[in-house]
């Protein structure tokens, strides 16, 4: 933030702008005083240089001094500003028919859109310089490569490749090797998202071998962490171990502690990848420490997600839940014009490793009564079909199946003998199982999930006419998710086999299910039937007469 504030007192005034000065030294001078980082001064010789070039005449001077203070200006949150200095620039290449200048105006203005999120207006001022830039293939590499990161930003693979093959073409036809080592990285990047591991390998190879050639250490830092990623993809951890410490030595020469905290991280993954999990532990803890010195809140986010993933290796599911909704609020911060990815991937990509762990949490739950495997996943997949034809929208969807896959938690607290006895309970033994809802609440206690499906785990069990349990709740009491499990969980129960007695058929069971019809609202029932593509004559005949009512009401209202 040194470039924004004044000059300390004492010092020295900064000297006086000589006005015979030309417009093309002191654009010049700006220059220089802005690569030194002494910004005050730069902004001063840029609007000088814009002043002398207007009386001069110097158009191709005034319209990259315009250009130029608008970068400046914008990197200093003065938005507006920049934007109407990066139209001056614009109108005056355009006046004395510079049509390169233009161009550059235009990809600059497309820079600043991107960084205040308006992407479409960022895209159509690349457009436009591609066109009016003809003239300069480092100019069309520049704008090719900024389509490429709005692509990636928007989730467009495939769309980002083909920018950064066309960009890295007009770098190697501009003869600008340094340009193609960065088209390089850029490629290796969104092969490996597109798994294209053998491409990124060769992408990330060469663009290394000339970052060494022209020094860029960060550059090489860069291809060596995400390199190394690669590699893990792969399973090759000794090779992704040695790449991410070489990396690691590179950022810590240069002080850089947000890449630091990236490589910190595929340490942490090739760690815990090979049963390595105590050290796995430590780097991703180290990789988040620094992620949260250097304020980044995508490294934070991916590294409190990969640590999860540690904690339920190691059993400890209340943990790696923990994290897990941790990283689920990080990610929701991210920033895509700040961060320039793909948030909605990222988010996704999540939610896919969340409903991993929960879905191993309950298969695990599953494993301690020998008659149930397999019963969480029936019991999600019918229940998001249920809420589906409730016509629920994505949210409750995942809360349903989450919440599906864990209804049972509890059950890890109900004694072997009771879960699996063969014979009728007795009421003491009833009363036990009774308690595994309540159960499961205890042990997500201090957990905060970012969806709701603890009234799922806690009244799965509740029956609308008031005789469930442990609530004894009533009617719309009930949440209608719990509702769908309940059903769903009950269908599942008579359709397999359990210690006291074999499977029920399916009509069978649907006939029991009629029996019990005021245990359920009537759209449950009537969306049940309709996701498991049945008529309300399944049920006994009672049961089906109230059914159909319900079922004309339902289309009543559709209709
Ligand atoms: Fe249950």
């Amino acid at each position: 933030m040194s470039d924004v504030i004044g000059p300390p007192v004492g010092a020295p005034r900064p000297r006086r702008l000589d006005p015979a000065r030309r417009a093309a030294d002191l654009l010049l001078s700006a220059k220089e005083r802005e690569r030194a980082g002494c910004i005050l001064e730069a902004i001063e010789n840029y609007e000088a240089a814009i002043s002398a070039a207007e009386v001069s005449g110097e158009h191709a001077v005034m319209a990259e001094a315009l250009r130029r203070l608008a970068v400046v200006r914008h990197k200093r949150d003065e938005g507006d500003e920049a934007r109407r200095l990066c139209d001056r620039s614009y109108d005056v290449a355009r006046r004395t028919d510079n049509p390169v200048l233009a161009a550059e105006a235009l990809n600059t203005l497309g820079v600043i859109h991107v960084r205040e999120g308006s992407l479409p207006e960022a895209a159509a001022a690349f457009r436009r310089a591609l066109e009016m830039g003809e003239a300069s293939r480092e100019l069309r590499a520049r704008a090719e490569q900024n389509l490429g990161i709005i692509a990636n930003i928007h989730g467009d693979l495939d769309g980002a490749l083909s920018s950064y093959e066309r960009s890295l073409d007009e770098y190697r036809r501009a003869n600008d090797e340094h340009g193609c080592a960065i088209a390089y990285h850029n490629l290796g990047m969104v092969s490996a998202d597109l798994a294209r591991f053998e491409d990124a390998d060769g992408y990330f190879t060469k663009s290394r071998a000339i970052a060494e050639k022209a020094g860029d250490v960060l550059l090489q830092g860069l291809c060596l962490l995400n390199h190394a990623d690669v590699h893990a993809a792969r399973q090759r951890f000794e090779e992704a171990r040695r790449d991410a410490e070489a990396s690691l030595a590179i950022f810590d020469q240069l002080g850089t502690r947000d890449h630091k905290s990236a490589a910190y991280r595929v340490i942490g993954i090739v760690y815990r990848e090979t049963g390595r999990l105590a050290l796995a532990e430590s780097r991703l803890r180290s990789s988040i420490d620094l992620a949260l010195q250097a304020g980044s809140v995508l490294n934070e986010a991916e590294s409190t997600q990969e640590l999860a993933v540690v904690y339920q290796s190691m059993g400890r599911n209340q943990e790696a839940l923990q994290y897990l909704n941790r990283s689920h609020g990080l990610f929701k911060r991210l920033d895509a014009k700040r961060d320039l990815v793909d948030v909605g991937g990222k988010v996704l990509a999540l939610e896919g490793t969340y409903l991993a762990v929960v879905r191993e949490w309950g298969g695990s739950i599953e494993s301690s009564d020998s008659y149930t495997h397999g019963h969480c996943s029936r019991v999600a997949e019918n229940a998001v079909a249920v809420a589906r034809a409730l016509g629920l929208d994505e949210l409750e969807l995942t809360t349903i199946r989450l919440g599906a896959y864990l209804h049972d938690l509890g059950k890890v607290k109900v004694p072997h003998e009771i879960l699996n006895k063969p014979g009728p309970l007795t009421r003491d033994e009833f009363e036990v199982i009774q308690m595994h809802p309540v159960w499961g609440i205890d042990l997500l206690e201090g957990i905060e999930f970012p969806w709701d499906i603890k009234p799922i785990i806690r009244w799965h069990h509740e029956k609308h006419d008031g005789t469930g349990y442990p609530d004894r709740l009533c009617g719309d009491e009930i949440p209608l998710a719990a509702q769908i499990v309940g059903i769903v969980d009950v269908y599942d129960a008579l359709t397999t086999t359990r210690a006291y007695r074999p499977a029920m058929t399916h009509a069978a069971a649907m006939q029991e299910i009629g029996k019990m019809r005021r245990s359920w609202s009537e759209p449950v029932m009537v969306a049940f039937l309709e996701a498991l593509g049945e008529q309300p004559a399944a049920l006994n005949p009672d049961a089906a007469e109230v059914m159909e009512r319900a079922q004309g009401r339902a289309q009543g209202r559709a209709a």
